[in-house]
């Protein structure tokens, strides 16, 4: 027998940067999913774009941890994704709880959702360092999410438009991007703290948004929210690029998703075709999806 399953990406629609110092954010599972397939065998195999390996803590950090965490049973795992890896998409929590939740079925080891989501936050801490729980908890659950309350807010039925600036992904710039704002913040507390609040309300008034699925409103406001992690220094030339070329092509806003300094931006939008030809004219590579209540789930 073979089990698989997969785990969505996530974009957030407001309060990335804000959320590290206790503000409100709203993250979103979006339809991009990892898809995981474990299978008993007679030694641990792991497959992926990256090569074959066995359990191997270099190639395949992610996967190798998710299968010591649960006692390093003899397992074959696949693995094949739709999201680009370290552009800020939750690439990593996608195929970490995928794997858990395909060795759990495959083994009947009967952890429950929430205890999957504690493992994989665990394992993205340690193989990163720090990790906030956002990814995991998103990648699992699904949905539109308040963070940090983790209350589930309404699905939206609007078109989205990610925008990769195929730019600056590396493992570290995450942390690399929250020392930067941590740094500005030390020395201009009382212009800092501010900007920060101010993303903080997004969240808050995006929920009521979300509940009256009022795109125009969220996009204008996702905008407003992209000038602010401009202002803390998380943006870059090609995001900006990008983010104005969805603008100009209809979108109701556009932002950064993520921690900044390249990765990925996102734009909300009605006419997504439209709005994936202007940021690739603009350089980017476009990916259009749209939001999922789906986290992870066996196929
Ligand atoms: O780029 P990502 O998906 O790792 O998101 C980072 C979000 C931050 O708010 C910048 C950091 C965090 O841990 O919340």
């Amino acid at each position: 027998m073979t089990t698989t399953y997969s785990a969505p990406g996530k974009i957030y629609l407001f309060g990335e940067h804000a959320v590290v110092y206790g503000e409100p954010a709203i993250a979103c599972a979006v339809e991009l999913r990892t898809r995981v397939s474990a299978r008993k065998s007679d030694a641990i195999t792991i497959s992926s774009d990256l090569g074959s390996t066995g359990l191997d803590f270099e190639v395949h950090p992610y996967v190798s941890s998710a299968i010591e965490k649960l006692s390093s049973p003899e397992v074959s795992v696949e693995i094949s994704s739709d999201i680009p890896v370290g552009s800020g998409l939750g690439s990593s929590a996608a195929v970490t709880v995928a794997t858990l939740a395909a060795i759990n079925t495959e083994f009947g080891l009967g952890y429950g959702r929430e205890e999957l989501a504690r493992m994989g936050h665990e394992i993205e801490q340690k193989v990163q360092g720090a990790a906030s729980p956002t990814d995991t908890f998103v990648s699992t659950f699904g949905g539109v999410v308040e963070i940090p309350s983790r209350r589930q807010l309404d699905i939206l039925d609007c078109g989205i438009v990610i925008g990769n600036t195929n730019k600056g992904a590396t493992p570290k710039k995450t942390a690399k991007l929250v020392k930067q704002v941590a740094v500005l913040r030390e020395e201009y507390p009382e212009i800092i703290d501010p900007i920060i609040k101010t993303i903080g309300s997004f969240a808050k008034k995006g929920e009521l948004l979300v509940r009256k699925k009022d795109y125009a409103s969220l996009g204008r406001l996702m905008s407003v929210n992209h000038g602010l992690l401009d202002a803390l220094g998380v943006g870059t030339p090609e995001l900006s690029a990008l983010v104005y070329a969805a603008r100009d092509a209809g979108a109701f806003g556009a932002k950064i998703t993520g921690a900044g300094g390249g990765g990925c931006m996102v734009a909300l939008t009605d006419s997504p075709r439209k709005v994936a030809s202007a940021i690739e004219r603009a350089g980017g590579k476009a990916i259009v999806t749209e939001f999922t209540a789906e986290g992870v789930l066996q196929e």
